[in-house]
């Protein structure tokens, strides 16, 4: 075990809270990255006391594996438009970077009027795209994490708690 259930109840209480500060009374887009992210979207969404909405993006940059192919593809759009909103991007985990720095280019087109990103994790150690993080719950090491929304091959994803995958060197 990473970090237990409680420590990201906690810490994500916390960024609800400084989300919460940080936007003017008024409508607040979460784009949530499936699958991952939607764990921490729901307890996110309910941390922040503002007139919140949600969506989805569908992103694909891994297969089985737990290195980055590189190659980044969309599975799933948006429903809604976003051009004139405050748009915050939800992530589980920031990697390589390389999907944050697509879907971050992509929405920005859009014209939203603010455009930022909150991940609960970070792995700065493998950073091959430069991606601003306006919020970010925990910074971790270069370890494969599971649970709470993070999936190996699309398994642990119900762990409460965020673990280190098993049988690594
Ligand atoms: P990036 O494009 O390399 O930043 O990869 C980000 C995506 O890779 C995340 O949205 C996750 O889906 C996945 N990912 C990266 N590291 C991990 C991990 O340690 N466990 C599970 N998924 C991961
Ligand atoms: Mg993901």
């Amino acid at each position: 075990m990473l970090i237990g259930a409680g420590e990201i109840r906690a810490r994500v209480a916390e960024m609800g809270r400084q989300i919460t500060a940080d936007y003017a009374e008024g409508p607040l887009r979460l784009i949530a990255i499936l699958k991952g992210a939607c764990f921490f979207l729901c307890d996110l969404a309910r941390a922040i006391d503002r007139d919140v909405s949600i969506d989805f993006m569908g992103i694909s940059s891994y297969g089985r594996d737990t290195s980055s192919s590189g190659e980044v593809r969309v599975t799933k759009d948006l429903d809604h438009e976003i051009a004139g909103l405050d748009v915050l991007i939800v992530e589980d985990i920031v990697d390589t970077g390389i999907t944050l720095d697509y879907l971050h280019r992509i929405l920005e087109q859009r014209g939203p009027r603010s455009l930022r990103i909150a991940a609960l994790l970070d792995k700065p150690s493998r950073r091959r795209k430069p991606v601003r993080l306006a919020y970010t719950g925990f910074q971790i090491p270069d370890q494969f994490v599971v649970g709470y929304g993070l999936d190996y091959g699309e398994r642990y994803r119900n762990l409460a708690d965020i673990c280190v995958l098993g049988g690594q060197p």
